[in-house]
């Protein structure tokens, strides 16, 4: 296949782009801003491999450029960090919402096949079970109500235009390349650093968690199985409450269990998250990698990798953990 892959820089993106260009020889085209969460290095095993546009999807000349020759577009291109949403949601709108129509826009004048990469949060907290593709939708934060509005704008091309959509939503993903704002990254590295180890509230919040190659995997299906105008969910094998996943992290590391503090609770925090993949299974998705051997792969790659990080960990990263942890650790 010839494919624009939008936020092909990023944590999940590079690792679908990865996965595409070397086992399945797929030609790619790689549309990027390059904000603070998409790095030119996450692609530099494919690079002569792949086509690479730096811009911005909310911009139709950028992406007229970047889609020429293309027969699908699929879109991972978003801000993604819920503390960064609840703190300024501006950017989201633009970039989540905006940006989602430009590339719809762009998708139906040529008649290309659209893929929405989207997440579990869009159906808001769930107590008990699991979420279907027919559960309500009721995103909590201004990250998952962004995406939620992508979402259904990206159905109404389907139901509108007869454009071939389809949406991906999966749960949280952690492995190699994620930026350090996210959970697991931010906790590995601060054990390995002898930081300390910032919980919110009470640490009993559940995800469910997807090992970022089986979400590549998935999309994948998706994109080459899946019907028209349908929505399918991707979870993970595993659940794990926060606090248990920093002891894991803990253990991993060998970082001293007092690094841990509970700090105040993030506003509006999901309490957990649970996704039924019944249906991406019977295009024959299989999660193939659990949370305990997946951490420890994550863990060994931080250790393992401090080129990668290390200039995130020394640059604009630092004023936004100050800014964002700077008084709850203080306090
Ligand atoms: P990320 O933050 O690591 O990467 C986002 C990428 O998008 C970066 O390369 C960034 O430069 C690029 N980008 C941002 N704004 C852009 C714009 N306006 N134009 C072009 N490029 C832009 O994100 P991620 O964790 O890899 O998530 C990728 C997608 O998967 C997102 O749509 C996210 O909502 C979804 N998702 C993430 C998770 C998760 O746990 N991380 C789970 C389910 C779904
Ligand atoms: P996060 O990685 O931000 O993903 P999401 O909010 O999209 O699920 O957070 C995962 C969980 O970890 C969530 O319950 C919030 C919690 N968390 C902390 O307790 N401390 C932290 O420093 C961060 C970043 C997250």
């Amino acid at each position: 296949m010839r494919l624009l892959v939008c936020g092909g820089a990023g944590f999940i993106g590079s690792t679908f782009v990865r996965l595409r260009v070397r086992d399945h020889g797929d030609q790619v085209t790689v549309l990027d801003k390059l904000t603070y969460a998409g790095r030119r290095e996450n692609l530099q095993e494919v690079e002569s491999e792949i086509r690479f546009v730096q811009g911005a999807i909310e911009d139709p000349l950028a992406v007229a450029d970047a889609v020429a020759g293309c027969d699908a577009i699929v879109n991972f291109a978003a801000e993604t960090h819920v503390d960064r949403s609840i703190a300024d949601p501006e950017g989201f709108i633009v970039t989540n919402m905006q940006g989602t129509h430009v590339l719809l826009e762009a998708a139906r004048e040529r008649g290309l096949r659209y893929l929405q990469v989207s997440t579990d949060e869009v159906y808001g907290s769930i107590e008990d079970g699991s979420f279907t593709e027919s559960s309500p939708l009721e995103p909590s934060s201004p990250y998952s109500a962004t995406k939620t509005g992508a979402d259904l704008l990206v159905s109404s091309y389907f139901h509108t235009y007869a454009l071939e959509t389809l949406i991906c939503r999966g749960s949280n993903n952690y492995g190699p390349h994620q930026y350090p704002e996210k959970l697991i990254p931010l906790m590995i590295l601060n054990a390995l650093a002898g930081d300390r180890l910032p919980v919110y509230g009470d640490g009993g919040n559940v995800r469910n968690w997807l090992f970022v190659e089986d979400f590549a995997r998935g999309i994948g299906d998706t994109l080459l199985r899946g019907a028209p105008g349908e929505v399918y969910n991707c979870g993970g094998p595993d659940e794990c409450d926060n606090l248990t996943v920093v002891r894991r992290i803990i253990e991993l590391t060998g970082a001293d269990p007092g690094l841990v503090e509970f700090v105040t609770d993030r506003p509006g925090h999901d309490r957990r998250y649970s996704l039924s993949s019944e249906k991406l299974r019977a295009l024959g998705w299989r999660a193939q990698v659990r949370f305990d051997a997946g951490l420890a792969r994550t863990v060994q790659w931080y250790r393992e990798n401090e080129w990668w990080w290390g200039a995130i960990r020394s640059g604009a990263y630092r004023e936004y953990y100050e800014r964002h942890y700077g008084r709850a650790l203080k306090a």
